[in-house]
Order: C-alpha cells, then structure tokens, then sequence
C-alpha cells in the first residue's frame, strides 16, 4: 500500500505515521506537508530514516506542489494538512480559507486525475457548531459552523461530499473531537497549560471556564482513521470521540494536580469571540460499524501527555523560542 500523507509534520499527523510505521509496516509512507508555523519536522525524527518514509516539502493549494506530488499513485490520501487552531483564524482567516478550502479542492481535484483508492478528509466535531446541556452530534446533524476555522473545515467536508457525488471519487470524512497527546504545537489548551504551569506562569481561562469538550487520545483517534481507511463506506460521515465531556476548569484542575502546582495559577480572562459551549460525539457507527473504540482513559492520557511534556523540554522550548523555524531555514530554504 502505498499512502500520502499531508500535513504529516503536525500534531495529530505526525502521531498518525508514527502510528502506520508501528502497526502497518509493509506501507509505503509519503509526507506532503508546507512546513508552516505548526509543521515539525523534530515530530518524525525517529522515522526519518526509515526506508518506508519519505518526506515532501509542499503547499496542498499550491497546484504545481501538488501536480508533482499526484507524478506517483496512491491507494489512500490522508488529508491532515489544514490551519487548526480557532484562535488564530479570528484574526488570520484568509489563510484558513486557502490551505482548508482551497488546499482540499486542489487535492482533491489531483487525486481525481491521478486515481486513487481511498480519500479520507480529517475533519472536526466543531462543523456541527455548539451543542446546549443536552445531546449529541449525530453524523446526519446540519452543520452550524461558529468561527472561520469551523467554516472552513465544514467547506472543505461539503466539496469533498460533491465530489464524491458528483466524480464518484471515493471519500470519507472523518470527524473527531478534541485531541491531546505528544507533540501537540503547545497553543492549544492542554499544551499550552501544561507548559505554562511547569513555567509558574499564569494560566489564562477563557469566560467561565464551563465549555465542555469531549478529549481524545491521539493515539486513539490515529487508530480510529485507519479503521476507517481500511473498512469505512466511501460516501459516509463517521464521527471519532473519546466519550470523555470534561470542563476547560476540570481539565485545568486535573492538570495543575497532576503537576503539584498551585490552583493560583488560574487566571479568568476575556472570553474568545463566538467560543462554543459544548461538543460532544455520538460514536455509535464507528463502534457498531467498525468495531473502534477510543481506549485511553483521561486521567491515564493526561498523566502520559504530562510526562511527554517533562522529558521533552527541548521540543518546546525550540517552539517557544523560535529556535525550530531555523532549523527549516538551514535544511529547506533551497527546496521552497
Ligand atoms: P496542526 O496545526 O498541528 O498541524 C497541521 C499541519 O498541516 C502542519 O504540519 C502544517 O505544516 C501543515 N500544513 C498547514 N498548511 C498546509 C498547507 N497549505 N499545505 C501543506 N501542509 C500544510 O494540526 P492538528 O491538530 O494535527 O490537526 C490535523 C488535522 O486534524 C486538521 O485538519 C484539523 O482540522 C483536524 N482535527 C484536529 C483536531 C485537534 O484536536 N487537534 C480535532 C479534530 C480534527
Ligand atoms: O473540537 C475539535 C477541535 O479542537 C479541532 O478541530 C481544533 O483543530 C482544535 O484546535 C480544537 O479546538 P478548540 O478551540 O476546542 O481547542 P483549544 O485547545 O484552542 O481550546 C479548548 C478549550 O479551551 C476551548 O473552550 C477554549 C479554551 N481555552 C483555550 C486556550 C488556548 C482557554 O480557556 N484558554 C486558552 O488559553
């Protein structure tokens, strides 16, 4: 098999071709990713060298990065590459626009031309849009889209369903909540607490700090995707929670627990624009279809996340610095 990864160098997609070396080893593992701010290329040092493993620096909305990538068939695309995180796309939405959009038609249009066997579309619970105390996202529910992340990742679910539909290109989407877990970009709110808090820094909750989310191991989530890949219906929505709806203030509390850290280092701040109140997944086809479940329990999850954060001073640091982006400047700037 052979299988193209994007956005390989991120948080979850990293996870992912640590995960497919491990468990599917005859796999051929390319990795198209554009390196942005969230691309690491520190994530997949201990595959860098495998001979299944190749990486590709390119912009999944850049046609010609794309048409030369589509040179080579694939029997699965994985799509991970996107901007992901709500913050940034209140105040940068242009660009959530072109790689979430834009990048998804034009791979989509390339694997089309090229032939493919599987497209699978890693999206997110957070098209739906915010759920009130009761229930949960079903996969047939309208999407209801709150920030220009969101809507950029709903866009993107609906042109790959009219290709499926239109062109019959064989596309599943995916929809999982909220992932932790190693080599998180520490801006999200586990990483971005964790390392604040092993820094006695303030941490800053958003409004009241009673949003509820549903968290996901990774690993789990990984797991979850080629469960789809390999058995999903092309056509079809599966949503991938870890069943765990937990508050931003439990999850801090847990965390600052875990650390020894004083509860004082909770900091109420100014609400985000539009934040959602809840998300939460009914999961019930993955499970009844495909046999996944998420097997990770949180506080077990959260402790192996904070010892990954402990032992991997240096990732983070390198980010927070700024140190990582030269590393790119040194080995890539020739290549883009
Ligand atoms: P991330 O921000 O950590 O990584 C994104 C990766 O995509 C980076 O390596 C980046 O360099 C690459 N990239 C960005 N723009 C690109 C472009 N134009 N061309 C090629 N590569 C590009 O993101 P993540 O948290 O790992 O999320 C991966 C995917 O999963 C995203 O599609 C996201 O919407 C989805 N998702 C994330 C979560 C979550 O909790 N993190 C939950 C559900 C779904
Ligand atoms: O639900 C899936 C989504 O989860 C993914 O599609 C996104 O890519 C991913 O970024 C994530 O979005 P959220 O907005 O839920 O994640 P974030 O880590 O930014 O925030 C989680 C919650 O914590 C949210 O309610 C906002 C809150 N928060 C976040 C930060 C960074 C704070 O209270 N303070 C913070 O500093």
């Amino acid at each position: 098999m052979r299988i193209l990864v994007t956005g390989g160098a991120g948080f979850i997609g990293s996870n992912f071709i640590h995960f497919i070396i491990e468990n599917r080893p005859t796999w051929q593992v390319v990795n198209f990713d554009s390196l942005t701010y969230a691309g690491n290329l520190a994530n997949l040092e201990k595959v860098a060298k495998c001979k299944n493993y190749m990486f590709f620096r390119g912009d999944i909305s850049e046609p010609a990065d794309v048409k030369a990538i589509f040179s080579e068939s694939f029997d699965y695309v994985v799509n991970f590459a996107a901007e992901s995180h709500v913050d940034r796309s209140l105040y940068q939405p242009d660009v959530f626009v072109k790689t979430n959009v834009v990048g998804t038609q034009c791979l989509l249009n390339h694997a089309l031309e090229g032939g493919v066997g599987r497209f699978l579309q890693v999206s997110t619970d957070e098209v739906y849009g915010s759920l009130g105390p009761e229930g949960l996202f079903q996969e047939t529910d309208a999407l209801f889209p709150n920030s220009p992340y969101a809507a950029s990742k709903a866009s993107a679910d609906l042109i790959c369903r009219a290709y499926f539909k239109t062109y019959g290109m064989p596309i599943i989407i995916t929809r999982a909540g909220n992932n932790y877990g190693p080599h998180q970009f520490p801006e999200k709110l586990i990483p971005f607490f964790i390392t604040k808090a092993l820094r006695d820094e303030p941490l800053p909750v958003y409004g009241d700090g009673l949003n509820v989310r549903d968290w996901l191991y990774v690993r789990d989530h990984c797991a979850g995707i080629v469960r789809v890949l390999e058995a999903g219906r092309a056509g079809e929505v599966y949503n991938i929670g870890g069943e765990n709806q937990m508050t931003n203030l439990e999850i801090t509390t847990q965390l600052l627990e875990a650390l020894g850290k004083s509860k004082h280092l909770v900091h109420f701040v100014k609400d985000r624009p539009g934040h959602d109140r809840r998300y939460a997944l009914d999961c019930r086809k993955i499970e009844n279809e495909l046999g996944w479940q998420p097997e990770m329990e949180f506080r077990a999850g959260l402790k192996k996340t904070i010892e990954w954060y402990i032992t991997n001073k240096k990732w983070w640091h390198d980010i927070t610095s700024g140190e990582y982006l030269k590393f790119y400047e040194l080995h890539y700037r020739d290549r883009k």
